[in-house]
């Protein structure tokens, strides 16, 4: 059978190059994103792809959507990468925080990703590579934070690692591993024109970290290039 592919973001940046390796690897891919009709790339990429490519609109903090996701993808999916996230007002000192901003990344970068998870999960336990990616990010870890600030969305992504560890423990038994993965720093918008690597690149690693992701290392917080990354 050929292997199902699910990701979330999928209108640019490291979504829609996810959707673009997997689908040259010949895998049929699901690709959600809010507005699939927006992005010039990704309906190039669709026209190019027939159905090896669906598109899903899915906005991941709309319960209603995430709920019919079941009923839309209808084969067991092998790996489910919950990418999409943002990163919410950005230079904010610890005295300029306000409630409604941090409450809303914390329910896309953490709450909404269990939630596409929790619909999808009998489709990923029936599947034969069984696989769980939640796209992390360095600045979620607490021991590697040297800078401060940054408390929205270095909480937010603290607290997905915390849910992707629990879940490593608790879908063991059904034979799902998950990867807790940071793409390092990439040229998107939300990396900006500064960051060192690119989506390729980055995407690249990631592919080669889920490929040897087992239930021997599931729950590990590990960077694109393998290289482990401290909680
Ligand atoms: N770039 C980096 O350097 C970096 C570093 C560490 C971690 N990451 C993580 O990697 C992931 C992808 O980042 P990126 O750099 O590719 O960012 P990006 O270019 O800003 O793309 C973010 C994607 O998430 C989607 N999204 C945002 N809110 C959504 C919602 N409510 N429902 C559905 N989709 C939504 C966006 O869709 P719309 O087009 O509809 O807004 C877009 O497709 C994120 O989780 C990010 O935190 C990135």
């Amino acid at each position: 059978m050929q292997k199902v592919i699910v990701v979330t973001g999928v209108s640019r940046g490291l979504g829609l190059e996810l959707c673009r390796q997997y689908l040259l690897e010949g895998v049929k891919v699901y690709g959600c994103c809010r507005f699939p009709e927006q992005s010039r790339e990704l309906l190039e990429l669709k026209h190019n792809s027939g159905h090896q490519f669906e598109l899903v609109p899915l906005d991941i903090t709309q319960p209603g959507m995430i709920h019919n996701l079941p009923y839309v993808i209808e084969e067991p999916v092998d790996i489910l990468i919950n990418n999409a996230g943002i990163y919410g007002p950005s230079g904010l000192g610890y005295d300029q925080l306000t409630v409604e901003p941090w409450m809303e990344v914390l329910r896309v970068n953490a709450v909404a990703p269990m939630m596409v998870t929790q619909a999808l999960i009998d489709k990923v336990a029936s599947s034969k590579e069984k696989k769980v990616i939640m796209m992390s990010s360095k600045m979620g870890s607490i021991g590697d934070n040297q800078k401060g600030g940054s408390y929205i969305y270095r909480s937010a992504k603290a607290a997905l690692n915390a849910i992707g560890k629990s879940l490593a423990i608790d879908l063991a038994g059904l034979g799902i591993s998950v990867g807790i993965v940071h793409p390092g720093w990439v040229r998107t918008d939300m990396g900006g024109t500064n960051a060192p690597l690119d989506t390729e690149t980055s995407i690249h690693g990631i592919r080669k970290v889920i490929e040897q992701l087992s239930l021997k290392n599931s729950g590990q917080f590990i960077s694109f290039d393998g290289s482990p990354i401290p909680w």
